[in-house]
């Protein structure tokens, strides 16, 4: 193997713990189970403000006043209606294949969008014009992907409700009713809770693509197409998957000692940066409580075998609820069809991945690191074609 070169530094495999940006967005700090947007925790901007004043100190970097949220709200309004030339090719996207993978339609859906709408590339755009840009991108991708959903079912898409804020927007869109207040804001608190966490693997690939030039819906394709990986997007509703398999909160002892002794991973449970519950999970249990139900129960007890379990067999290994496994009994709760979930978590972290976007291009590096060549020793003589 040829060493690398004299001057190169090798990371750790997957980048594990090395740190490749500094940035003023937000942390997760997982042995203490917090994390935060700007300077503020992010579980307490869920609990006390709107996700259009989160949004807005995400992109801004700092909370709006109310004079300062009400211009916001009625700027990003009109950002809502999909433009006349990607409406009609919406329908196209949405039976585009034998499946319909909502995310990968809505991957689609943004490209089109930033390229009828001339997005310029990043390298060529004054801050306002980015800014422009990526508010419309943000604004834009909840009605995408609830267009998408009803399209593929045969549905008229419904148009944005000109007075619901986000929240109880998404659930109009999706479903074509207005959502009980209860249930706007459980899902306000969950997409508020998502909109950010660290440099996970999506908004690096955002800043990747933005450090190169290309433009915002660019990047948040790219970002998109990050997140519909398992490893990351995961899939919340198969946590609910496993309380159907379950069935009765006394077979759970049972059935998890038989999965894990199998192999089997529990989903909802365990995270690559928190050693403690992920504090999202701790407040979308509350959230969960407050909406109530025979779910709520079952799933609590579900839990707790699955916590103690995981303690026996797996001792010392610290796994404990993530945010999926309550975010899918709060998607349910609120009527959000299964397949809808992990898009629902997209439809609000595009919102973090236009933060870092703007981020990077206020201070472009180009992001190009090297890889140590493992194959054969080169130059190998090229054969004659046989
Ligand atoms: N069920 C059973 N065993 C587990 C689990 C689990 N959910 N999570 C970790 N372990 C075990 C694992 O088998 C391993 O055991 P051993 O040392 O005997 O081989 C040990 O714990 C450490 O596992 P690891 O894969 O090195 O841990 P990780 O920190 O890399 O894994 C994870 C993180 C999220 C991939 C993993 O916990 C997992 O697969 N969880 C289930 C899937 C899930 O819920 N994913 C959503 C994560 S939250 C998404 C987000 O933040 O956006």
């Amino acid at each position: 193997m040829t060493p690398p070169q004299a001057t190169a530094t090798v990371a750790p495999r997957g980048l594990k713990n090395l740190l490749v940006a500094d940035t003023q967005i937000g942390d997760v700090r997982g042995e203490e189970g917090f994390y935060h947007y700007r300077q503020y925790s992010a579980i307490e901007l869920c609990e006390k403000r709107t996700l259009e004043d989160v949004w807005y100190l995400m992109l801004e970097g700092r909370l709006p006043s109310l004079a300062e949220r009400e211009t916001f709200i009625k700027e990003t309004a009109p950002l809502r209606e999909i433009p006349p030339d990607v409406a009609e090719a919406l329908p196209v996207i949405a039976h585009g294949g034998d499946r319909f993978i909502p995310l990968d339609a809505l991957r689609t859906a943004v490209s089109l969008t930033a390229y009828t709408l001339d997005f310029k590339p990043v390298l060529d755009c004054d801050a306002q014009t980015l800014r422009a840009n990526a508010l419309h991108l943000c604004a834009l991708t909840p009605t995408l992907l609830t267009a998408l959903y009803r399209l593929n079912r045969g549905e008229r898409p419904v148009p944005p409700h000109p007075k619901l804020p986000y929240g109880a927007n998404y659930l109009y869109m999706l479903t074509g009713a207005e959502p009980e207040p209860r249930h706007a804001r459980a899902i306000e608190q969950y997409l508020t809770s998502t909109i950010d966490h660290g440099f996970n693997a999506s908004t690096f690939t955002a800043r990747v693509i933005t450090s190169t030039g290309a433009d915002v819906g660019a990047a948040i394709t790219g970002a998109i197409g990050a997140l519909s990986g398992p490893l990351h997007g995961g899939a919340p509703s198969r946590a609910l998957e496993m309380l159907d398999l379950i069935g009765d909160p006394d077979n759970a002892d049972a059935w998890i000692r038989d999965a894990v002794r199998h192999g089997k991973r529990i989903m909802g449970f365990g995270h690559r940066v928190y050693r403690t519950e992920d504090p999202r999970a701790i407040m979308l249990r509350r959230v969960a409580e407050e909406l109530g139900g025979d779910i709520v129960e079952f799933a609590e007890r579900v839990e707790r075998t699955v916590v103690d379990v995981l303690a026996e067999l797996k001792p010392g290994r610290r796994i404990y609820t993530n945010v999926e496994f309550y975010a899918g009994v709060v998607m349910e709760l609120c009527g959000i069809p299964r397949r809808m979930f992990t898009p629902t978590f997209a439809s609000s972290r595009v919102i973090g991945w236009c933060a870092h976007v703007l981020e990077q291009a206020s201070d472009n590096v180009l992001i190009r690191p090297s890889a140590r060549y493992t194959g054969p020793p080169p130059p190998q003589p090229i054969p004659d074609p046989a």
